[in-house]
């Protein structure tokens, strides 16, 4: 029947267990290489080192700003920490335009404090000279809490004169040439890194941070007698957090053996080619566009809409409007059922202006969506089994972030799947929703600093 035909078409976005084997071990040999000092040129995941070594004891207090750049929102926040666990926080999302994705980066940096400074005098915070944790997520070498130097941008990012400066010297430089706004800048952080932080204030056992949002990336507790490229003087704290920037996973070919045309094609239409393999595989900022493609294709094997009036019309959309299938629809339609679908015809009506779609073309549709949204959830389980593994805990709470895992319904149950097969037996795990972002974790990170920092005083 049809319904086989297009199965078999998809046959090759449906990872074998024997791909998933080999993916694991791909993926272990790059963390080993990522954090050594020899091998590490050659590591595709680079295990960046975050400095940070302190967690948090539940007992933090203070008032602390926060920075969120790089997901889908850009967000300034508030946050009180009151002990106990306990904290508050006011946010406020500002707008991010095309226009600061692909500035300068001075221009960059001047809109962020420009938000910055709004945001202080609206909360009345202008006089009080706080402290601030900045989550800026992409892949930076740090040698310290508050050195940061951009390696590369990621996802929609690309301003110039940026790569291979110091983010913190650039945000400091800023908020310097705004008169009147005080604030001291004590830590930067990836998002990964703020997400873990954020878990692990409400439970310890938290190891790893994990994002599938707009990008894909994690971290987790490594112990320091195994980063190598760690200088001694820090080694006097047992424990570090790696950022391992996974999403550049795929670069030295780890991934080849699940690399379909499609993908081909992302990373071809992308403003990054060659670069993120792996993210691109499984982060939000593609799926839809995977979507798309295999869609035109089955269009064009007769494979779906092979009885609709305006199948001339709706190759032709899928051909010219890039980025016409958005990931959020990949959510939105994952709880359509029965014969009336009512989401996917919604979304048939927006973006073919489709009426009275036909069930079945409902069905595949639906089907081709989970088909990518299920390799994206098993890839990504079995390269957390791989840190599972790694801490080496008998038990390890993720935490989570990102909108792809909090909108789709069967995301964690995907990574579940493979993470059930690849966690050894000796060890448990668990999945920890960051409720409140990784702007708590950025506030933790600065309390920790500024702790010290008092100490000395
Ligand atoms: C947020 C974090 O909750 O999740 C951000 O605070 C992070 O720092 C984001 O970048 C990732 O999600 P998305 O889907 O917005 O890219
Ligand atoms: C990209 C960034 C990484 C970040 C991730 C999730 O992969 O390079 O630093 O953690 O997106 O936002």
């Amino acid at each position: 029947s049809e319904l086989t035909r297009l199965r078999e078409f998809l046959n090759e976005l449906i990872p074998s267990e024997d791909q998933l084997v080999r993916l694991y071990q791909n993926f272990c040999a790059q963390i080993r290489k990522g954090l050594g000092s020899k091998t590490n040129k050659d590591a595709s995941t680079k295990c960046y080192l975050t400095y940070v070594q302190d967690f948090p004891t539940g007992n933090e207090t203070g008032k602390y700003l926060a920075l969120d750049l790089g997901g889908s929102k850009f967000r300034v926040l508030l946050i009180h920490l009151k002990g106990d666990s306990e904290a508050e926080q006011i946010t406020k999302i500002y707008d991010l335009t095309e226009r600061e994705l692909h500035s300068t980066g001075v221009e960059l940096f001047d809109y962020i404090a420009k938000c910055l400074h709004e945001f202080v005098c609206e909360q009345k915070v202008d006089n009080e000279h706080m402290p601030l944790g900045f989550t800026f997520s992409f892949p930076c070498v740090q040698t310290g809490l508050s050195r940061a130097t951009l390696v590369r941008w990621t996802k929609g990012f690309n301003c110039s004169d940026t790569v291979g400066e110091d983010i913190g010297l650039m945000l400091k430089a800023a908020i310097a040439r705004r008169p009147g706004l005080r604030i001291d800048m004590v830590a930067i952080l990836n998002d990964t890194t703020g997400t873990q932080m954020s878990c692990a204030h409400r439970n310890p056992s938290c190891h790893i941070g994990l994002i599938v949002g707009t990008g894909c990336n994690a971290c987790y507790t490594e112990k320091v007698e195994n980063c190598e490229r760690l200088d001694s003087k820090y080694k006097d704290k047992p424990k570090i957090i790696i950022n391992v920037e996974w999403g550049a996973f795929g670069e030295k070919g780890g991934v080849d053996h699940l690399f379909t045309d499609y993908d081909r094609n992302v990373d071809q239409n992308s403003i990054n080619r060659g670069s993120q393999i792996f993210e691109k595989m499984v982060s939000g900022m593609y799926m839809g566009e995977l979507v798309r493609l295999i869609l035109l294709r089955a269009v064009n094997e007769n494979l779906v809409f092979a009885q609709c009036k305006l199948r001339k019309h709706i190759t032709d959309i899928l051909t010219k409007k890039p980025h016409c299938i958005e990931t959020k629809v990949l959510s939105d339609i994952a709880n359509d059922r029965g014969d009336d679908w009512p989401l996917v015809k919604d979304v048939f009506k927006q973006v073919f202006n489709l009426n009275n779609a036909d069930p079945d073309d409902c069905m595949k549709f639906k089907f081709i969506c989970d088909v990518v949204v299920k390799r994206s959830g098993n890839m990504i389980g079995v390269t957390l089994s791989g840190l599972v593994n790694k801490v080496g805990e008998s038990f390890s709470v993720i935490g989570v972030d990102g909108t792809v895992y909090r909108c789709h319904p069967n995301f964690d149950g995907y990574m579940r799947e493979t993470l059930d097969r690849f966690v050894d037996k000796d060890y448990k795990y668990d999945m920890m929703l960051s409720e409140d972002g990784s702007g708590r974790g950025a506030a933790l990170v600065a309390a920790v600093v500024h702790r010290d920092y008092m100490e000395r005083k």
